[in-house]
């Protein structure tokens, strides 16, 4: 607690409130962490994710591929670059998008891909960028939920033309408030997206694109530094209940446990299930203590504000099955082993004979 107090104090004292000196000690610590040149931090994950297809030149009239099995955020931030959202599907197993089905979404209108590294698992993204390489497309990673996952030894936000990471409170790596960050290799996009976080300003009131005012916090600047340091450990705490988690529902057919493809290594941001009669299945154990979630009931095309989109129910099936089965244990790093086991037991409880 000290060292947080400590922090503020030297924000306050310099007064360096938006953006400043502590946005940028973090923004070099995380590019070192993330194994790429760049980081640029900016107010929230979806200000990341809007900002990289915008600085990448999508506009109206093209089309960015996603997924449909994700925060609404990733659909959002192609929809205010004035460019239309185009689903594939998810593998059965990751939940991440299904490279398989990424060829025939490609078109003409295409400028680029976001596989969402969904719940701390990065997508397949060697089968991804062989695609993307092949039409020339860039791919920009959604890795608001893999705060140092990695795939085949690199880090989620090394892997595409940029990583886009949320630091909102309940992430893995989370703020005192909202924050965000670009992770890049690329100069140019780095230097493109400093200047659409701060109004378009190459100079000092000289405006050389119409931006937005995107930048980060210094006290968020300062407080993620901190907590950076506790990232590691705190990941493979996370891995370490996932695995208890696994051990104790290994003999429990009613229940899908998380897969972890091979050459990947999960950050456990949630830890998902799947269940039959998932909705009662979630009131029975609140009504017993345990609170769970449902990361997401609704997949991005079936929400109404996507109507416009014309795709029904039927069009995704993974994703549907997923969102109406998916039931999310309570995970944090400091849950207690006793914890999980009763999580655990009123889950069995709980399920349908
Ligand atoms: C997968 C995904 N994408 C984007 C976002 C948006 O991040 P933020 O809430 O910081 O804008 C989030 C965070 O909630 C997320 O989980």
């Amino acid at each position: 607690m000290e060292e947080f107090v400590d922090a503020f104090r030297q924000v306050t004292e310099t007064s360096a409130f938006a953006g400043g000196p502590f946005v940028a000690r973090f923004e070099t610590e995380f590019a070192a962490y993330c194994q790429t040149r760049h980081a640029v931090g900016v107010g929230n994950g979806t200000d990341a994710l809007w900002l990289s297809l915008l600085a990448l030149g999508v506009g109206p009239g093209d089309e960015v591929i996603t997924v449909p099995n994700s925060f609404m955020a990733t659909a959002e931030a192609i929809s205010l670059c004035g460019a239309k959202p185009v689903f594939v599907d998810i593998d059965e197993r990751t939940y991440t998008m299904d490279p398989a089905q990424l060829e025939a979404a490609i078109r003409m209108r295409t400028q680029a891909i976001i596989p969402v590294h969904l719940f701390g698992q990065p997508a397949d993204m060697d089968a991804i960028l062989a695609v993307a390489r092949r039409h020339g497309t860039p791919v920009v990673e959604d890795a608001c939920q893999a705060h140092g996952a990695e795939y085949h030894g690199r880090k989620a936000g090394a892997l595409g033309v940029a990583g886009c990471f949320s630091f909102y409170p309940g992430k893995n790596l989370g703020a005192f408030g909202e924050a965000g960050a670009v992770t890049t290799d690329d100069s140019e996009l780095q230097a493109k997206i400093q200047t659409l976080r701060d109004h378009g300003q190459a100079a000092k009131y000289r405006h050389a694109v119409i931006g937005w005012n995107a930048r980060m916090d210094g006290i968020q600047g300062a407080v993620l530094s901190l907590k950076l340091r506790r990232l590691s450990a705190a990941n493979q705490a996370r891995r370490d209940h996932a695995q208890l988690y696994d051990q104790l529902l290994a003999d429990e057919p009613r229940v899908v446990r998380p897969a972890v493809a091979a050459g990947r290594t999960h950050v456990f941001h949630i830890y998902a299930v799947r269940v039959r009669d998932r909705d009662e299945v979630l009131q029975r154990m609140a009504a017993r203590g345990v609170n769970c979630a449902i990361h997401y009931p609704v997949p991005i095309h079936l929400q109404e504000a996507y109507a416009f989109l014309g795709l029904r129910a039927g069009r995704f099936p993974v994703s549907e099955r997923c969102a109406r089965e998916f039931l999310s244990l309570p995970m944090y790093p400091e849950l207690r082993e006793e914890q999980i086991e009763f999580v655990v037991n009123t889950l069995k409880e709980c399920l349908r004979p």
